[in-house]
């Protein structure tokens, strides 16, 4: 067992954490207790596993480590600190993690003095065993203890040292993520969640929802036109919950789209009740607002719905869905899909396929549903759909999707989009030609190939679709 600063059985909150606020508002400068010295030029490796908010944390991670002295490299092999940066959704998230850990311990052969933490939402959720399942880690820390870190690593015990506080406040407010991609920023203005669907582990995880101020918000995105940004991608668990006094998700929308420089928002995940007409009329008004959006359904059975407790109905999905493509006519969307949730019957998962057949999603995440301790769903729900028939029913949403998305991307052909360049990509085409990809405003990835530089913005003519890209060549 580590040495615990505090552990908690991830089912039970932690009472709100006393932060300071003057030291949640400016971090200011490396602290003069030596820390940052004692961290100087120290070199740390992050890996990410999971969500666009978990990339997003990394990024906050690195900026916390590189204030306190750290240099953050690009290899394991170089670090002195390897954090990996963790994802409890599903469990084999979680195995992947622990084997990758194992893999990075054996670098001790050749730097004894390697550290190695687990960070983030399986930190959270296994917490007190993680030490005995992973006993070659140092660290385990939760999601909302990222700014203790540099004093956290600046301790030396032979045992693993726990910290998992939950907080109700932490939105690490004044600290600018350190990005790597040059072209979309993610920007987190709420974190954690308060809806408890069954069978989700992120209340257990990421603690409460709260939001972050609009002023710091809007700090954080002018900042980022002022790097040259012209993406932001707002994040959220529900992001579209947001609210903080009397600015709403849509006020935000609108104020972020306002941003001088700012040339597309977006932002994910919505949560479908929580949509509201006001931010249907942003989205749709605000040429800044792209024309995409990630909608989770879950599932296209009333009765599954209910037992995850989505709090809507698959009718006032529809109508949302209805609403939303009325509104914005050339609406990209996608959704997550969980099969073989507890009870779900042969008719329950036929009511999905039929679900997809009548969206017609522009893509979709599918998932095999996986039992998370501590959810509702664990505790009072059976896992009663066999392994084999998840598998069976995963597959067959997965080639339905496949050709949806196949011919829902043929209307593309023949048109220009207009591409925001990330870069090249990494192969090269049997030609020896290293093609350009970016991001249409639809979220369609299109390659071409000439040359472009990265963050620019060209008219591409789409000549060939597939499932999941749009090619062309650039007409600019
Ligand atoms: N099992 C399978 N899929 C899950 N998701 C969340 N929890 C689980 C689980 N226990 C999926 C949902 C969610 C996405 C991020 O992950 O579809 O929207």
């Amino acid at each position: 067992m580590g040495a615990v600063l505090t552990a908690r059985h991830p089912a039970h909150m932690e009472p709100p954490l006393q932060i300071s606020p003057s030291s949640l508002a400016d971090p200011g400068p490396a602290p003069a207790d030596g820390s940052a010295a004692a961290a100087s030029g120290r070199k740390v490796y992050v890996e990410t596993y999971g969500c666009q908010m978990n990339i997003a944390d990394t990024e906050v991670v690195a900026a916390i480590l590189k204030r306190a002295g750290y240099r953050c490299v690009e290899s394991p092999e170089e670090a002195d600190v390897i954090l990996i940066n963790t994802c409890a959704v599903r469990e084999n998230a979680e195995e992947r993690v622990i084997g990758r850990a194992s893999q990075l311990s054996g670098l001790r052969a050749h730097n004894p003095n390697l550290t190695i933490g687990i960070l983030g939402c399986m930190a959270q959720h296994l917490a007190a065993s993680l030490p005995k399942r992973a006993p070659f880690v140092d660290l385990v820390m939760g999601p909302d203890s990222y700014q203790r870190l540099p004093d956290i690593l600046a301790q030396t015990s032979s045992e693993a040292l726990l910290d998992v506080r939950l907080s109700r406040v932490e939105n690490y407010v004044g600290i600018d993520a350190a990005r790597k991609s040059g072209t979309n920023a993610w920007v987190t203005i709420i974190r954690g969640c308060d809806k408890f669907c069954t069978f989700c582990i992120v209340p257990y995880v990421r603690g409460r929802e709260r939001s972050l101020d609009p002023d710091e918000v809007l700090r954080q995105v002018t900042q980022l036109a002022s790097e040259g940004f012209r993406e932001v991608t707002l994040l959220g668990q529900t992001v579209n919950s947001y609210h903080f006094e009397q600015t709403d998700f849509a006020d935000l929308l609108r104020a972020v789209a306002a941003v001088d420089g700012i040339e597309r928002v977006r932002f994910t995940s919505p949560f479908p009740k929580d949509f509201t007409e006001r931010a249907i009329a942003a989205m749709a008004e605000l040429p800044e607002v792209c024309p995409a959006l990630h909608l989770p359904v879950q599932s296209g059975s009333d009765s599954q719905l209910e037992s995850m407790r989505r709090g809507y109905s698959i009718s006032e999905y529809r109508d949302l869905v209805a609403r939303l493509r009325a509104a914005i006519p050339d609406l990209s969307l996608s959704s997550d899909i969980i099969v073989g949730f507890c009870g779900e019957s042969e008719e329950d998962f036929r009511q999905t396929v039929r679900l997809m057949e009548e969206m017609r999603f522009d893509s979709a995440f599918m998932f095999k549903y996986s039992e998370r301790s501590g959810t509702a769903a664990h505790r009072k729900l059976p896992d009663d759909v066999p392994e084999e028939l998840k598998l069976k029913r995963l597959q067959e949403i997965i080639a339905l999707q496949e050709q949806i998305s196949f011919e829902v991307n043929q209307r593309w052909v023949g048109k220009s989009v207009r591409v925001l360049v990330q870069g090249n990509s990494k192969r090269k085409t049997a030609e020896g030609v290293r093609n350009r990809f970016g991001r249409s405003a639809h979220g369609k990835v299109v390659v071409f190939p000439e040359e472009a530089e990265a963050n620019s913005l060209r008219s591409v003519l789409v000549d060939r679709a597939t499932s999941h890209t749009l090619y062309g060549s650039a007409q600019d």
